[in-house]
Parts: C-alpha cells; sequence; structure tokens
C-alpha cells in the first residue's frame, strides 16, 4: 500500500459534533471542548489487514493508518517501542490470586507515556511550520514535549509546580527547554503560561487543547488489542490526571470495534486518582456527567492525578459509564506500600501513579467490584525512576 495515505478526514468538536472549520495549527473547538480526529475507517479496513500489522516494526507508527500523519519521512520520532505487559505473579498471590499485569510505559523515551502524545504533536505542528511550544505539566509532559521539540528544533517553554519530581524539570531543561517553576500545581502553571502568551509566538500544548496528543495516546489502546489477539482484558486501571490515555484508549477500541476488528466484549476502564485529590471520582460516585467544582485541598505525592477539574472531564466520564467502569481513590500510603511491594516481590519499579493503579486494583478486588478471574491491565505510566525513591529499607554500608 502506499505509505502516505492518510485516512484522517475531520476534526470534530467534542461537545456538539460539529465539524470543526479553520486552519492548523489547531487548538480547542469553537464550543471550547476537545478536538477529535475522526477517519474514514472503512478505508482503513480495506487498506489495511491484521497479517500486515504483524509484519510491521514493533513502534508506534506501525498503526499509521490509526494516525493523522502518516508520512514516514515527516515523522518526529525518538523510536516509540511497544511497551510490555508484564505480570506481576508475587502481588496477584499477595493479594489472594488475581490476574493482573503491567503495561510498561517506562520504556518510551523520556520514560514515560507523555512520549506518545508528543511525539504525534509534534510531528504534526512541525508539519504546519509551527516553532515555538509550551505546556504547563507536572512534569513528565514537559519532559517529553523537550525532547520532541528539541528533536524537530522547536523552541520549547515548560511551566512546571515547583515541587515536581526534579529529574523531570532538570531532564526538560537538558534538552534546551525555558523552565519556569510556578508555585501551585498544574492549574496554576496553566494560568502563568497563558499570562505570558501574548508576549510570544508559543503554541499551547495543553492537555486535550489540542487534538494530537489524544491520537498518540490512542496507540496504548491500538497496542493492547493487538497484543491481546485482539482480544482485550476485562478491566484497565488508568492514573488519571487529565485523562488523555483513557479517553484515547476508548476511542481506540471505538475505532477498532468499528472496523469489525475485535473479538469479544469491550474492557471496563477505571479511573484511579487520589484521596488527595479525586475529582473524577467524585462526580462518577455522584452520578455526574461532568466535575461541578474543582477539587479544593490537593494532597497527594501521586503528581500525575494532581488535576483539580480536567479539561476533558466530559469524556473521562463518558469513558467510564459507556465501558461500565468505574472510579477509584487510594490513598499515598497504599501507593508507597504497593511500590515498595513490588519492587520487592516482583523485581518490577512502578512509579507512583503505575502503584496507584495496583492498589486500586487491590481495592477492587477487595469490594467486589471486579473477580479474581478477570483479566486487568494497570498502567504504570513512567518509569518508577522518574519519582524520588522512598526511603523504605536500611543500606548496609
Ligand atoms: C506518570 C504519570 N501518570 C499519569 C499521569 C496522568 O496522565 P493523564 O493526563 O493522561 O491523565 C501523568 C500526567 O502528568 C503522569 O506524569
Amino acid at each position: 500500500m502506499d505509505d502516505d495515505r492518510c485516512f484522517a478526514t475531520h476534526l470534530e468538536c467534542s461537545a456538539t459534533g460539529a465539524r470543526h472549520a479553520g486552519e492548523a495549527p489547531y487548538g480547542a473547538s469553537a464550543a471550547g471542548a476537545p478536538l477529535l480526529v475522526r477517519y474514514d475507517l472503512d478505508a482503513v479496513a480495506a487498506a489495511l489487514d491484521k497479517e500486515a500489522l504483524a509484519a510491521r516494526p514493533a513502534a508506534l507508527w506501525r498503526y499509521r493508518e490509526f494516525l493523522p500523519y502518516p508520512d514516514p519521512a515527516g515523522v518526529v520520532s525518538l523510536g516509540e517501542p511497544m511497551t510490555p505487559l508484564v505480570a506481576l505473579p508475587g502481588m496477584a498471590a499477595r493479594l489472594g490470586g488475581g490476574r493482573v499485569v503491567a503495561k510498561d510505559e517506562g520504556r518510551l523515551p523520556t520514560g514515560s507515556f507523555k512520549a506518545r502524545g508528543m511525539a504525534l504533536a509534534i510531528t504534526m505542528l512541525k508539519s504546519v511550520g509551527v516553532t515555538e511550544v509550551a505546556v504547563p505539566t507536572a512534569g513528565n509532559a514537559g519532559a517529553a514535549m523537550a525532547a520532541y521539540a528539541a528533536r524537530a528544533g522547536m523552541a520549547a517553554t515548560v511551566f512546571v509546580p515547583m515541587d515536581a519530581p526534579e529529574v523531570t524539570v532538570r531532564e526538560a531543561g537538558l534538552h534546551g527547554a525555558r523552565v519556569h517553576q510556578v508555585d501551585g500545581i498544574i492549574d496554576a502553571c496553566g494560568r502563568a503560561m497563558v499570562e505570558t502568551m501574548p508576549e510570544t509566538g508559543w503554541f499551547d500544548l495543553s492537555t486535550l487543547k489540542e487534538p494530537y496528543r489524544i491520537e498518540g495516546k490512542k496507540t496504548m489502546g491500538l497496542e493492547l488489542a493487538e497484543q491481546g489477539g485482539w482480544r482485550l482484558p476485562d478491566v484497565i486501571f488508568y492514573p488519571t490526571g487529565g485523562g488523555t490515555g483513557l479517553i484515547g484508549m476508548w476511542k481506540a477500541f471505538r475505532e477498532l470495534q468499528a472496523m469489525g476488528w475485535l473479538e469479544g466484549p469491550l474492557p471496563r476502564m477505571v479511573a484511579v486518582q487520589s484521596t488527595g485529590c479525586g475529582p473524577v471520582v467524585r462526580a462518577f460516585d455522584a452520578g455526574l456527567r461532568a466535575v461541578a467544582e474543582p477539587w479544593a485541598e490537593v494532597d497527594t505525592e501521586v503528581h500525575g492525578v494532581r488535576v483539580r477539574k480536567p479539561f476533558g472531564d466530559r469524556l473521562i466520564l463518558e469513558a467510564l459509564y459507556e465501558s461500565q467502569g468505574f472510579a477509584v481513590a487510594v490513598d499515598d500510603g497504599e501507593v508507597d506500600e504497593m511500590r515498595a511491594a513490588t519492587a520487592a516481590v516482583d523485581g518490577f519499579h512502578l512509579c507512583p501513579e503505575g502503584a496507584a493503579c495496583l492498589a486500586a486494583y487491590a481495592r477492587a478486588l477487595g469490594d467486589g467490584r471486579i473477580g479474581r478471574s478477570d483479566q486487568a491491565v494497570i498502567f504504570n505510566s513512567a518509569s518508577g525512576l522518574k519519582s524520588p525513591i522512598p526511603e523504605v529499607f536500611d543500606v548496609q554500608t
């Protein structure tokens, strides 16, 4: 087949369904909601089959027909491998014998799943001549943006909380980004960025305020489907801050379903947050379609979920309801325990957000929301090495 055929047809407003007019680079919709990329899925199904796909390199751009920019020559890539599903037999036994594996996103460039979204977004922005990008970030998105911007020859500016994991801040600087440390969490970073923007030529890469990071995160869902022989797990636990990955995976599953590529049912999607910042959990438990009030007092060291009110709250909640999933808040004590236990028992170093997913899995097993025979996937969204390591053991000298 033609290597440079593009199957994306248009952008659609996620709130109104209206086709988006206007010219690239694209931000949010006219109604102020996230934009979604739509495809001619019949044409994808006619152009690609599972065998041809299986023969391609085990990397993100193997899914190019499902992505908006399939010309290999124009792609900004740092080598994004398919990430493995790592069994956690020791922890499964400890939790009374469930079936749980971790999708290890720590293997991606810059050590987190943020690479997927930034690979797509920076590729698309470069193709339309953008030269300066900026983002408010909990840490990892800024590091990933800085790396891909460096690769694309763009100037990058990052707004990051003063207390973000130090490695993510230094990393962004190392990749040549201008780094502003802000007193507050990601919303304060966003405000600081917006105040500065009028004097700059920056393109705003904030979570869900442009359409392409979702498409990059969608590849997590495409990979899961392919890795399972086009049969999806029963339940997926995802650490939810802005929710790009949860929304992206659900979009991937719907697209594959529309193409008739999936065997068996869609998985239940579970949003994992913290008792110290759980706006989606609160909204879900109240049966709401959106987060009513931003979370007031944020108090958690699970930095990836420190978002008071996600911009994509409606899309996150929609995916939870449609998938008959749910939302779980865990506390930092459980997260630290899971992280240390998994590292010691299974030799696998979860990041705090990944450990939160395992803690949520344990809770869901405990309260019967899932069963021991359910195949669960937890997302280890970054390498454990990107966050401070708790001092849990005495070091012998
Ligand atoms: C390690 C980690 N996990 C999870 C998240 C939350 O990701 P999302 O915005 O897709 O919900 C972040 C975001 O900062 C993160 O850095």
